[in-house]
């Protein structure tokens, strides 16, 4: 099938293989640094994974793919990088499905050179599930809409392009999308520090908003669509996301707008039946208690920090994946398209 959209507005690849070393932009750092750091052994990669210099649950997985292969180049034991990679972060699958992929080459009797073949080529097809997701999203939208999204789901979260942000470039090359809304997403920022970053860069009209605002803009009736990513989606179509995706699906369907979930296959975890049975990550409390390194809550504070929560397939309009969109999801209608 020719596209007849233009692979515009997509600039940035922030996981970089180098032949002998992964570079990975520091994503705890952006906007204010533009800073790479090298990942020479695993135990590096497993640290920029669980520290969040790398995040996104596409990027988690490639990551992670790369880390194998450092294993190997420097015979480190490939059962024990395999676990402990697998440790970095729970929720997001395409980490497990990186690594599984991963195992099942090297009990194939895949060498260093063809594991690295494996890990370029689990990046490459990110890239094009991002690009042809991207088109299918995009289908969606009617002509002139605003939209909005949450956390970052843009180049930096996946091999390039993006998923719910590959929609919106997509759906702005398009003509479709003339305004984006971020929700800057408390409390590490991804969409204050990290999707703004992206949509400027890229020439995108957009602007940031408290999350707490997001009822108040969507009463207001310009945005139709909410556009987010996933870091593991159930049989039934249940989606684990980041904190806060929840409340914004529950705010879209009150106030007539559609909900859409974009995410690769990799993303697909059939195995888990429902979100009820998805780890959510907990991370540390001082993520909630200080504003960029700054203590702003009293001391003797206590915080809760889930990083995940899981909006049930109901209130989901469309999962936009490579292989097709999934409307109204359910197991069976997710069994048609991802039967084991
Ligand atoms: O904690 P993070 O920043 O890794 O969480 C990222 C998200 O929740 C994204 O929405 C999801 O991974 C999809 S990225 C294409």
């Amino acid at each position: 099938m020719t596209s007849n959209i233009s692979f515009t507005h997509d600039t940035i690849r922030a996981v970089q293989w180098h032949g002998d070393h992964l570079r990975l932009l520091d994503q705890r750092l952006l906007p204010a640094e533009e800073k790479w750091i090298e990942c020479r052994d695993e135990a590096s990669v497993f640290h920029a994974i669980k520290d969040l210099a790398v995040r996104g649950a596409p990027a988690i997985g490639i990551a992670a793919a790369w880390g194998v292969v450092l294993a190997a180049k420097s015979g480190q034991p490939l059962d024990q990088a395999l676990a402990h990679l697998r440790s970095a972060r729970p929720t997001a699958v395409n980490l497990m499905w990186a690594l599984d992929r991963m195992k099942a080459r090297i009990a194939a009797g895949a060498d260093a050179a063809a594991l690295e073949r494996e890990a370029q080529a689990i990046q490459d097809e990110d890239l094009a599930a991002n690009r042809h997701m991207g088109e299918l999203g995009a289908a969606l939208i009617a002509p002139g809409s605003a939209v909005m999204t949450h956390c970052n789901t843009g180049s930096l979260a996946t091999s390039g392009y993006g998923t719910a942000l590959g929609v919106i470039r997509a759906g702005v090359a398009a003509g479709r999308i003339n305004q984006v809304y971020a929700g800057e997403t408390r409390p590490w920022q991804q969409g204050a520090r990290l999707t703004m970053w992206e949509l400027v860069r890229d020439g995108i009209p957009a602007k940031l908003i408290a999350d707490s605002a997001a009822s108040y803009l969507m009463k207001a009736g310009d945005v139709k669509w909410v556009i987010v990513g996933a870091d593991r989606i159930a049989a039934n179509g249940d989606t684990a996301n980041k904190i806060g995706t929840y409340q914004l699906a529950i705010a879209a369907r009150h106030h007539g707008v559609k909900f859409m979930v974009v995410a690769p296959s990799s993303t697909v975890d059939m195995a888990t039946v429902s979100g009820d049975d998805i780890e959510i990550e907990l991370r540390d409390a001082a993520e909630l208690l200080s504003v960029a390194g700054r203590r702003t809550v009293v001391d003797g504070a206590e915080a809760w920090n889930p990083v995940f929560d899981v909006t049930p397939a109901d209130l989901i309009d469309a999962i936009v994946t490579e292989r097709g969109v999934i409307e109204n999801p359910t197991t069976e209608r997710m069994r048609a398209v991802f039967a084991a």
